[in-house]
C-alpha cells in the first residue's frame, strides 16, 4: 500500500496541466469521487491495523498534494486562457469618476490662504473642552448670561459630580490654548468645527465651521483690525468689496464690533438676501480683553491684540449664493457636483 501511495504521488507530479481541458482530466482521475485517491481511501480498511495511522497519514499528505496542484496549475491555466482569448488589450479603460472638494473645504482652505499670505499661522485644538478654555479664560464669569448667548452641549466626564466638558462653542478656545503656550507676537487662525444646541433649519444647524483670527503684539490698535478685515473682505468678495463695523459686545474684547459686507449678490443695491439693505453679516471681532490676556500670563501693560471670528458656512454662503445651511452636510452628490470646478 505504501509502495502504491509513492507510485501514485509521482504520477502526480509528472502530470503536465498545459490547459483548463488537461486540468479536469487530472481532477476527474485523481480528485473526483470515484478518482484514484478516493479508491485508496476505500482500500485503508484492508490496511492491518498497526499501520492504519501512519497510511492514513500518507494518503492525506497525496490528497492535499494533488489539490494543491489542481488549484494552482487551474488558475495558472485559467489566466491564460483569458489573456490571449478574452481579453482586448488595446480597449481603451474605465473612466473613474472623479470627487470634488466639499464647498465648506473649499472655503475654508480660501480663508486659510488669504491669512498665510500676511503672515497668520494656522493652529488647531480639541472639539471637546473643558469649561476654562471655552469660557472661564475668555473672560465669561460663572453664572454670566453671556455663556447662555451660545447654546451649549455638555458632557458628563465619568458620572456624577466630575468635571463637566463641553463640546467647544467656538475655536476662540484653540486661541486660549496659543496664548498659554506661546509669547506674543502671536498671530494665528484657528479653523474648526463647532458646536451649538440649536434646532436644525435652513438658518441655523447644531454644528458647524469657524476661523477665528488673533493678533497680539506691541502697540495693536483697532486701526490694525479694521485694515486687516477690509483686505481679507477684499481678498475674499473682491476688489470692490467694502465693510462696516457696528458696536456689539463679546465678553473676551473690547471694544466689540460685528462687521458686515457690501452685499455681493446685489452690488449693494439691495436684494432679499441683504434684506434690501445693501450689507451682509460676517463676522465678529474686537480688540482682546485685557483680563484675556492676563488669564493667559500675557502682560496686558506691554501688549495688546485683536481678534475676530467667522462662520465658513456664511461665507460659502454668500460666495455659492446657498441658502439652505442643511444642505453642507447632507452630502447629496447633486448638490457636491456642482463645486467641481473649484478644486
Ligand atoms: N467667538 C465669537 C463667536 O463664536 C466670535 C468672535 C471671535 C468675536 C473673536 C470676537 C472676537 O461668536
Amino acid at each position: 500500500m505504501k509502495q502504491r501511495i509513492e507510485e501514485v504521488l509521482e504520477e502526480i507530479k509528472e502530470f503536465e496541466i498545459s490547459g483548463l481541458e488537461k486540468a479536469e482530466e487530472f481532477r476527474i482521475k485523481y480528485l473526483s469521487s470515484k478518482g484514484l485517491i478516493k479508491q485508496l481511501f476505500t482500500q485503508l480498511r484492508d490496511v492491518p491495523n498497526e499501520q492504519k495511522r501512519e497510511v492514513g497519514q500518507l494518503l492525506n499528505g497525496l490528497r492535499e498534494q494533488a489539490q494543491t496542484k489542481y488549484d494552482t496549475e487551474k488558475g495558472n491555466a485559467e489566466f491564460s486562457e483569458d489573456a490571449d482569448g478574452g481579453m482586448d488589450l488595446s480597449r481603451p479603460g474605465d473612466k473613474i469618476a472623479v470627487g470634488s472638494r466639499h464647498p465648506l473645504s473649499l472655503v475654508r482652505a480660501e480663508i486659510i490662504e488669504i491669512f498665510n499670505r500676511i503672515g497668520f499661522t494656522v493652529s488647531e485644538g480639541p472639539e471637546i473642552e473643558d469649561d476654562w478654555h471655552n469660557f472661564s479664560a475668555l473672560n465669561f464669569p460663572p453664572e454670566h448670561p453671556a455663556r447662555d448667548m451660545q447654546d451649549t452641549f455638555f458632557i458628563q466626564k465619568g458620572g456624577e459630580g466630575q468635571e463637566e466638558l463641553a463640546l467647544r462653542t467656538h475655536t476662540s478656545s484653540v486661541q486660549v490654548r496659543v496664548m498659554e503656550n506661546s509669547q506674543p507676537p502671536i498671530r494665528t487662525i484657528s479653523p474648526g468645527r463647532v458646536y451649538r444646541n440649536e434646532a436644525i433649519s435652513a438658518r441655523a444647524h447644531c454644528f458647524f465651521h469657524q476661523v477665528e483670527g488673533l493678533y497680539i503684539d506691541k502697540g495693536v490698535s483697532f486701526a490694525d483690525l479694521k485694515q486687516t478685515l477690509l483686505h481679507f473682505a477684499k481678498e475674499m468678495f473682491g476688489e470692490k468689496a467694502q465693510i462696516r463695523l457696528r458696536p456689539s459686545y463679546f465678553p473676551f474684547t473690547e471694544p466689540s464690533a460685528e462687521v458686515d459686507v457690501s452685499c455681493t449678490i446685489c452690488n449693494s443695491k439691495g436684494c432679499n438676501v441683504c434684506k434690501y439693505t445693501g450689507w451682509l453679516e460676517i463676522l465678529g471681532c474686537g480688540m482682546v480683553d485685557p483680563n484675556v490676556l492676563e488669564a493667559s500670563n500675557i502682560d496686558s501693560q506691554e501688549y495688546s491684540g485683536f481678534a475676530f471670528g467667522m462662520g465658513v458656512e456664511r461665507i460659502a454662503q454668500l460666495k455659492f449664493k446657498v441658502n439652505d445651511l442643511r444642505l453642507y452636510s447632507e452630502n447629496d452628490v447633486r448638490f457636491l457636483n456642482q463645486f467641481k470646478s473649484g478644486i
